[in-house]
């Protein structure tokens, strides 16, 4: 890769030689883990902040969101970069197996998070919040329900934004097509695997039915 982003090479050094995080893989959580899955996570984290974030590092301090009213407007490439890092796993890494995440000790998703910061700290926030804004979900333990792995592709995580509703990002096409079979349909409700937060407060309404046909912990 010809960026200039992070020293892969400082980056092994504190990770393997001064951290040694290879000995957390004698722990049952990180068993599944190696050098190797760890190097391969750094991989396609430095991938993803070369290919998907860096190359709108200026455009996204020079065009900066905008309110309507409503909604927040950002540059499209924000959007596009959220979901190329989400695709890769790496948005819940840390994470449980259980929840569709990696186990991947902290200090190493740290690790990949610093490729994404040094490549545009702008839009690296969005990642961030998400994942901040799970774990608070998962540290309350409030439920909601999926039938699709979160890819918009059912109804189940409709979600009801009473406040805060224009602070999301805009939902797409295929966001709006699926809502208009979601039951209780409102004009502030969203499928809360598509929403992207951002700092603002939110208040949320989970409504009465969900159309689903299991229940899992997402
Ligand atoms: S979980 Fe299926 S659309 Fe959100």
């Amino acid at each position: 890769m010809d960026h200039k982003l992070i020293s892969r090479r400082d980056i092994e050094f504190l990770l393997f030689e001064w951290l040694d995080v290879v000995s957390l893989c004698d722990r049952p959580r990180y068993a599944d883990h190696s050098r190797e899955t760890y190097a391969g996570a750094l991989d396609t984290a430095e991938r993803i902040a070369a290919e998907h974030f860096l190359p709108h590092r200026r455009k996204s301090d020079v065009v900066e969101p905008e309110f309507d009213g409503e909604r927040v407007h950002l540059i499209p490439e924000v959007q596009a970069a959220w979901n190329a890092f989400a695709e890769s796993g790496l948005l819940a890494a840390e994470q449980d197996y259980d929840y569709g995440g990696m186990q991947l000790p902290s200090v190493v998703d740290k690790a990949c998070f610093a490729y994404v910061l040094a490549a545009n700290v702008g839009s690296a926030g969005y990642p961030l919040l998400t994942a901040a804004n799970a774990n608070l979900l998962l540290a309350h333990g409030i439920e909601i329900e999926h039938a699709c792995e979160k890819s918009c592709a059912c109804t189940t995580c409709h979600v009801i934004v009473r406040e805060g509703f224009g602070t999301l990002t805009p939902s797409t096409e295929d966001e709006d097509d699926l809502l208009d079979r979601a039951w209780g349909l409102t004009p502030l409700s969203r499928l809360s695997c598509q929403a992207i937060v951002d700092a603002a407060p939110l208040v949320i309404e989970i409504p009465r039915y969900t159309i689903n046909y299991a229940k899992e912990k997402h």
